[in-house]
């Protein structure tokens, strides 16, 4: 068996490379069977995690399962999972995640935290998202609509409400219904009742209640008593509100930066970040994506990858490999190693390409450019490559993949510089490949 604490570290994250749902959750689920402590940094409900737990008695039998608050190391037994301080944290979705868990015999009493410094995103939220989507007609983000934008707005505006201010309800109710006017004043579609949504929540208050911690400090305390924590971080660099394709972007900061913030663990102590990186690309909703596939290949790849939201069911855009995107990933990030996934989706295709840079007004650029209006120009160059034909879903080693995967996979390493540590070539926990 593989000891991947000792292949990668102590405290280590999984961070997405590309425009989210590169199989991040898959991941988070092997890894998490040998750490202690599972923590999400950032974001909220907009991700969709997804994993397939294997049936005791026949590994080839698997349960789906799809997580968008909890971390998705919880289907392990004796773990301990957090909600960081940089999350946003929608109560009624969380119960609604817990709910479903309970439904499958798994208890999450006593083995989940939410940080204090959390912020909460009420159901107002939800539906301000969609008022901002209106408003922007047809620029629209294609935002998930889970009231990401609108709860991260309200804590950098410094109007925010904390999971920790839930302790002392009355305060909370008065601090609440204070942000909510003044977002009234805003927002004058806004149709809510406020009066409700907080009596819903003071129902949640004894389940919620015991959760809160100062996660921060819970965390330094495991780590210096030598426990071992995985960080599953959510969405992906290029919807970094800094380093993505602005303004086509979630409100966070899903790139490395955001683990620290996120979590309040310092930056020394997380020695090893995997970036997952799909051996092809996708994205849901709207914003440039230089290496889109518009024909029926597009769809074919859809159809085998299961290109489908895992949180809002809308169809994935699907596209050929960038390395300029995967590259900046590298860079950005600081990634120590590299999760190629979904080797398998590929492998009926006769000739794959990889875009190796864009051409600009002549100029060949290799990195990803910060103006929104510049991608419209902008004309991937392509390398082509030999398929395989072969099915990879069964090679359990490095050298029983096809040799032209191999070569794929070399090629993709020596264009984003940095080492593949592991190849994902199915959806189950054992069709992963430990290079
Ligand atoms: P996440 O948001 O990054 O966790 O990814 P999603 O769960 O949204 O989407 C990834 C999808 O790909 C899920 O359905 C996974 O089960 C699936 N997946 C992950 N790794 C592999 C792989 O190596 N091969 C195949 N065929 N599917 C995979
Ligand atoms: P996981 O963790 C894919 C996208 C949305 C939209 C933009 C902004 O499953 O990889 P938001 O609701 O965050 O304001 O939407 O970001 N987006 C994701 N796309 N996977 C995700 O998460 C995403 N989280 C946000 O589709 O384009
Ligand atoms: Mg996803």
């Amino acid at each position: 068996m593989n000891n991947y604490i000792e292949k990668l570290s102590p405290v280590s994250a999984v961070i997405g490379t590309q425009w989210g749902d590169e199989g991040k959750g898959k991941l988070v689920d092997i890894l998490s069977a040998q750490y202690d402590i599972i923590v999400r940094a950032a974001g909220g409900a907009n991700a969709g995690h997804t994993i397939y737990v294997p049936d005791p008695k026949d590994s080839e039998k698997t349960t789906k399962f799809v997580f968008h608050l909890v971390p998705s190391g919880v289907m392990h037994a004796g773990k301990v999972v957090v909600l960081g301080n940089g999350m946003v944290i929608s109560l009624s979705s969380l119960m609604e995640e817990l709910d479903t868990l309970k439904k499958s015999n798994i208890d999450l009493t006593g083995k989940i935290l939410i940080s204090d410094r959390a912020h909460i995103v009420f159901d107002y939220h939800k539906k301000i998202d969609g008022i901002e989507e209106n408003r922007k007609g047809d620029k629209k983000v294609g935002t998930t609509l889970r009231g990401m934008g609108p709860a991260y707005q309200d804590k950098i505006a410094r109007r925010g409400v904390r999971v920790g201010e839930l302790l002392e309800f009355d305060k909370f109710a008065e601090h609440t219904r204070t942000t909510f006017i003044s977002l009234q004043r805003l927002y004058n579609e806004l149709k809510h009742d406020i009066d409700k949504e907080l009596d819903d929540i003071r129902k949640m208050l004894g389940v919620i209640r015991p959760f809160i911690a100062d996660t921060s400090l819970y965390l330094y305390n495991k780590i210096e008593q030598g426990k071992t924590i995985l960080i599953e971080g959510a969405n992906g660099t290029h919807l970094d509100i800094d380093h993505g394709t602005y303004p086509f972007v979630t409100s966070s900061n899903p790139t490395s930066g955001g683990l620290y913030t996120g979590t309040g663990i310092g930056a020394n102590k997380i020695k090893s970040i995997v970036g997952i990186m799909k051996a092809y690309t996708t994205r849901v909703g709207a914003g440039p994506f230089p290496t889109e596939i518009f024909d029926e290949l597009g769809e074919t790849i859809r159809q085998k990858g299961g290109e489908y939201g895992a949180t809002t069911g809308r169809p994935r855009r699907c596209g050929w490999f960038d390395a300029v995107v995967g590259k900046y990933a590298v860079r950005i990030n600081g990634l120590t190693s590299i999760n190629l996934t979904k080797i398998d989706v590929l492998d009926d295709l006769e000739k794959l390409k990889i875009c190796i840079g864009y051409k600009y007004k002549g100029n060949i650029i290799e990195s990803m450019p910060a103006s929104i209006g510049a991608y419209k120009d902008l004309e991937p160059q392509y390398i082509e490559m030999d398929g395989w034909m072969q099915d990879t879903s069964k090679a359990e080693t490095y050298n029983e993949l096809p040799e032209n995967a191999r070569k794929y996979i070399e090629k993709i390493e020596e264009l984003v510089r940095c080492p593949i540590q592991f190849i994902g070539v199915g959806v189950r926990r054992d069709q992963i490949i430990v290079k």
